[in-house]
């Protein structure tokens, strides 16, 4: 026994199952979604993305100090499965919330806005509460899972302050507390300013997709014409392609990857 909670009483493994999956299926959809927006946009409002699943013992600690009875562990421990996206700017967030709110293969039950509404630690995140249809092999399973969205900035203050708080079980010392508080204010100072020069680097983000794009799609031409073209033939082209990728200029890059397009037709690639 520990606290109120009769350990034994549940076989962990097979509870934490459908958990794992939901955790699984989730990370994957919305790995998807991102990729999707990078091919429709050039660019994802998402950064990176994790999942885990909660583990017994900290299920354990949480049941304890809400005084949840281990019948309620399901329907009242909404993070056993938990999903957390992170943004480079503030406003992808909104973004990122309006996309998962669109989608049809669950149902949000419901949102925190611990960034408007800060929390008194200074933690800063929207959250979303879902419940996710899980497809078992017993039927469908509704799943709850918790889905935090936040910038880079909130999650390097958040993750240092979950470290400080649980090495000190909660009572983080006051010098220490008075820091990790202007850490708070400096993350949200750093999200202002970020947002201040977002545009300039989206599109300098956008310029280097779009290059990197042109250039392996430049090599892939080139390949393929190495099976076809003369020996000479070839020798021109790959100067003309070091001459043109040392100019770093997009236009050009643009233009001999028209180049190789007609090459290729003359020679029915
Ligand atoms: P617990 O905070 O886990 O008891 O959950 P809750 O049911 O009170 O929900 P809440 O929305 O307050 O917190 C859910 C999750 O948000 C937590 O499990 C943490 O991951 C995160 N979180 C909430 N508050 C803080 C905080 O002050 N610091 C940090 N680092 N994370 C927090
Ligand atoms: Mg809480």
């Amino acid at each position: 026994m520990k606290g109120s909670v009769a350990v034994n009483a549940i076989n962990w493994k097979s509870f934490l199952l459908p958990y794992q999956q939901a955790t699984d299926e989730l990370l994957l959809k919305i790995q998807h979604m991102s990729v999707e927006c990078k091919q429709l946009y050039m660019h994802s409002p998402i950064d990176s993305i994790t999942g885990r699943v909660k583990q017994s013992t900290s299920i354990l600690d949480k049941a304890k100090r809400k005084h949840y009875a281990l019948a309620e562990i399901e329907d009242k421990i909404e993070d056993i499965a938990g999903i957390r996206i992170v943004c480079q700017f503030v406003e992808d967030i909104e973004k990122v919330a309006g996309l998962l709110r669109n989608r049809k293969d669950f149902k949000v039950l419901e949102e925190r806005d611990y960034i408007t509404n800060t929390k008194p630690s200074g933690y800063r995140s929207y959250h979303l509460i879902i419940e996710y249809p899980l497809n078992t092999a017993w039927g469908v399973k509704n799943v709850l899972a918790e889905i935090q969205i936040r910038t880079i900035a909130m999650n390097f203050w958040a993750t240092a302050e979950h470290s400080l708080r649980y090495k000190y079980s909660g009572n983080i010392p006051d010098d220490l507390q008075e820091r990790l508080t202007h850490c708070a204010e400096a993350a949200y100072y750093l999200d202002q300013e970020m947002s201040t020069i977002k545009e300039e680097i989206r599109n300098a983000q956008r310029l280097n997709a779009i290059r990197s794009s042109l250039v392996s799609d430049i090599l892939e031409k080139i390949q393929s014409l190495n099976f076809r073209a003369s020996i000479q033939e070839k020798d021109e082209i790959d100067k003309e392609f070091i001459a043109v990728w040392n100019k770093e200029d997009l236009n050009a890059l643009r233009s001999f990857n028209q180049k190789l397009d007609h090459l290729a037709t003359s020679y029915n690639i």
